[in-house]
């Protein structure tokens, strides 16, 4: 028998009220925001606000900032993925309200960012869904997020980084190649987002 506790579903704006109240030190604590989010599951319809969906790309949607963290919805149309990527040595915690979604993590044996170059290991591969949430390890944070066509439904996920950071490193497992992009949002608060 499954001993799974069913948690009360919340709207959004009072997730990001309590993710307010932590104390900067639980920031540092991948537990205890894994458990927030494993206790406190967001209500699909009050997403409504920050969904967009694009056909080409996968979308980012700011629902909150502060200077320790940014609350991001990024929503997936079926078969879309993000490129193999780190988080700038940052924290990350995932939900997904919405569908189901496979993070693929990767070791990284080494990197030369001066010339491009990387050599990566496959690693495990965890799925998420509205019971399970995910982090991504400090230790070994290089990861891709994607949904597989065989789900065959779209999907939305919550993503708590801390602190925010606006450029990452993406690598090519099967070239060994890695470069830095810029990251940018679809959406601010609900309204499309001009410029970074
Ligand atoms: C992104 O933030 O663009 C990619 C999603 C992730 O954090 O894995």
């Amino acid at each position: 028998m499954s001993t799974q506790a069913i948690h009360k579903q919340v709207p959004i704006q009072d997730f990001a009220s309590a993710l307010r109240r932590f104390p900067e030190s639980a920031f540092r604590i991948v537990d205890a925001l894994l458990d927030f989010l494993q206790d406190t599951p967001v209500s699909p319809d009050t997403l409504a606000p920050y969904l967009t969906w694009d056909c080409q790309h996968y979308t980012r949607n700011l629902i909150d900032k502060t200077p320790l963290y940014e609350l991001i919805a990024i929503c997936w149309e079926i078969g879309q993925a993000s490129s193999v990527h780190n988080h700038r040595d940052q924290n990350c915690w995932m939900a997904v309200p919405i569908g189901r979604l496979l993070v693929g993590n990767y070791h990284l044996v080494s990197q030369d960012l001066a010339r491009g170059t990387c050599q990566l290991k496959s690693a495990d591969t965890v799925e998420m869904n509205p019971n399970r949430p995910c982090a991504v390890d400090p230790a070994d944070p290089v990861h891709r997020v994607y949904n597989p066509r065989e789900f065959n439904q779209r999907a939305v996920s919550l993503h708590v980084y801390s602190r925010p950071f606006d450029t990452c490193i993406v690598y090519s497992p099967e070239h060994g190649t890695c470069g830095e992009i810029k990251l940018r949002y679809n959406t601010k608060f609900g309204e499309p987002a001009n410029g970074p």
